[in-house]
């Protein structure tokens, strides 16, 4: 198995029971190195119980990751079948382009692979739930909390900035959970107007402090991006600055001292939470599974409270976006 793209809390969830699973029906497992940089370079360790116990609570993969597109390299499509050749199968433990990469390689070179949906942004088709999510929110939310006493303690105004580069469903629900006054997605059109005049709702009703959340993925008025991409074409969103920028035009109109933090890579680091241990285990099962039932280009995916599966190519088609009748529901409590 390889694990691919951003690391996420309950990646070790999945591998230990992707093993588990396999052991019982008589398979090995050996870990592909660095996402899909390992299977371009060949590199291929053992994955047994030395290295799989005592992992279930640890955050980030065991295996390591990267974010290497095989179709991007020269020669990269070539040497990933080639290591193909070592394997029986492979389950693919990833976000979109992880799994978009897996999903082309299943439907052009027929190749035996099955995904297992993983990212803290929850912005993958076919699944209600990806695992991970849940601990970054669990962080967010804990933040805003933090923020809400010290940003009341000074008459401030606090603007948490969250991950969530396409899709806003971290600053939903850490915003929602921790009752900020404002929260902006990269799903809405941002309008710093109407940003101000929930503060001044608030400060009208005697409250003197706010907590805004806006995701990092935001587009800004008047705010260029630089044209810098990773390897799937992603711009890089980091170099918008959205916390600090969604601060000044704040304090511009509202004329209160008006503050910005940045989680980072806080809300994707360290122990999962228990949800997401369950979610990644029993995910990884379905993949044993799939695996041993020879389902080729399929991925775990969870509906209402079962584990089921769906094509890789109908998971990867599109993101998945918070629609308006979630924002709809945060918008109730705004200033
Ligand atoms: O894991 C997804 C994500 O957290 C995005 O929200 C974010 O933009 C991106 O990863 C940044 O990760 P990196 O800096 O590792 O490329």
């Amino acid at each position: 198995m390889l694990t691919g793209g951003g690391d996420c809390p309950g990646l070790n969830a999945v591998i230990r029971a992707v093993c588990r699973r396999l052991w019982e029906a008589g398979h090995e497992t050996v870990a592909v190195r660095d996402g899909w940089r390992g299977m371009v370079d060949g590199t291929i360790t053992p994955l047994g119980w030395d290295e799989t116990s005592g992992i279930l609570h640890k955050g980030g993969t065991i295996i390591g990751t990267s974010r290497t597109n095989p179709f991007k390299l020269d020669g990269g499509v070539d040497a990933v079948r080639a290591t193909f050749e070592q394997l029986d199968a492979l389950v693919a433990i990833g976000g979109e382009d992880t799994l978009g990469v897996a999903a082309r390689l299943h439907a052009e070179f027929d190749l035996p692979v099955v995904g297992v949906p993983k990212t803290i942004d929850n912005d993958l088709n076919g699944t209600d739930y990806t695992f991970g999510f849940d601990t970054a929110v669990f962080v967010a939310t804990d933040a805003v909390d933090r923020c809400h006493s010290t940003a009341e303690s000074h008459n401030r105004i606090i603007v948490v900035e969250t991950m969530g580069r396409h899709a806003g469903w971290i600053a939903l629900f850490a915003g929602i959970a921790g009752g900020a006054d404002y929260i902006l997605i990269p799903e809405q059109p941002v309008d710093f107007e109407e940003v101000a005049a929930a503060v001044e709702r608030r400060r009208a009703r005697g409250k003197r402090f706010s907590v805004i959340v806006a995701s990092e993925g935001c587009e800004l008025p008047g705010v260029e991006d630089t044209g810098e991409v990773d390897e799937f074409g992603h711009v890089r969103v980091e170099n918008r600055a959205v916390g600090d920028t969604v601060a000044a035009e704040v304090e511009k109109r509202t004329g209160m001292q008006t503050r910005a933090t940045v989680l980072g890579y806080i809300q994707r680091g360290g122990s999962p939470t228990p949800r997401d241990r369950m979610l990644g285990l029993r995910f990884g099962l379905k993949a044993a599974d799939l695996v041993t039932e020879r389902k080729w280009g399929r991925m775990s995916a969870l509906h209402g409270d079962d584990v089921d599966s769906v094509a890789l190519t109908e998971a990867t088609a599109e993101l998945k976006l918070v629609p308006q009748s979630w924002y709809e529901t945060a918008r109730t409590f705004f200033g």
